[in-house]
């Protein structure tokens, strides 16, 4: 796990807060990226960063990971992360599915946080989604004990999907309630949030537990 060194920016800040990954290289040590022992939630497709951020805001004491693969929404999360200058913030673009299954050591993870993942919805596509058996029992793997996952999704199919997923996990149980911590956030969680509560879609949201 090496932070990232890019000449051409000159704050502390911006050259700490991204992170990549090499595939020699061990599993991830928290304390060693955030040079402190918080808890770590982690948010995969974070797009512009709203969450990640308004939530980095708000429970300064806990440790927020940000994934993003796709490099025009990375570089704008990442420069409102600097300008913020929120140390409690890291960022990787990459693979969070290869990031989560090959770095993160078992029970390391106090929540998962997955908004608005891709749906996919052409049926030839739908093996790219996010969340099948194999993603579910890396998040199973990872999660610390009492540790939340909570998603949000417009896709009433794949929303029936994961529920299914989830349903058939006898490692995660389903909470009656969104995590604490994102409920005090209020609602427009997100930017896909914000677009789609406007155009009056409907929005499904499921979180579980490790127990
Ligand atoms: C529909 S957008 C939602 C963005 C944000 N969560 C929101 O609600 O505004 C889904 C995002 O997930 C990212 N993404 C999808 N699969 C990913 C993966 N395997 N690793 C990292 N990012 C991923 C995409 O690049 C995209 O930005």
């Amino acid at each position: 796990m090496t932070f990232s060194s890019e000449p051409r920016q000159s704050s502390a800040v911006s050259r700490e807060v991204e992170f990549r990954i090499r595939e020699n290289e061990d599993q991830v040590r928290w304390d060693r990226l955030f040079g402190n022992e918080s808890p770590v939630e982690v948010e995969i497709g974070c797009g512009k960063g709203r969450f990640l951020i308004n939530s980095a805001m708000a429970f300064p004491g806990i440790n927020y990971i940000g994934i993003e693969r796709a490099l025009r929404y990375f570089r704008i999360m990442k420069e409102r992360v600097v300008r913020r200058e929120l140390d409690n913030v890291r960022l990787l673009r990459d693979d969070a599915v290869y990031f989560v299954e090959r770095f993160i050591p078992d029970g390391a993870v106090s929540a998962y946080h997955i908004y608005f993942p891709d749906p996919w919805p052409k049926k030839r596509h739908r093996k790219r989604r996010l969340f099948n058996t194999r993603f579910l029992e890396e998040i199973e793997r990872t999660l610390a004990s009492e540790g939340t996952l909570d998603f949000a999704t417009d896709y009433v199919e794949y929303y029936e999907e994961i529920h299914a997923l989830l349903e058939a996990s006898d490692r995660l149980d389903a909470l009656e309630e969104i995590p604490e911590r994102v409920r005090e956030l209020g609602r427009d969680l997100t930017n896909f949030e914000t677009k789609y509560t406007a155009e009056g879609r409907a929005i499904y949201r499921g979180a579980y537990v490790k127990p």
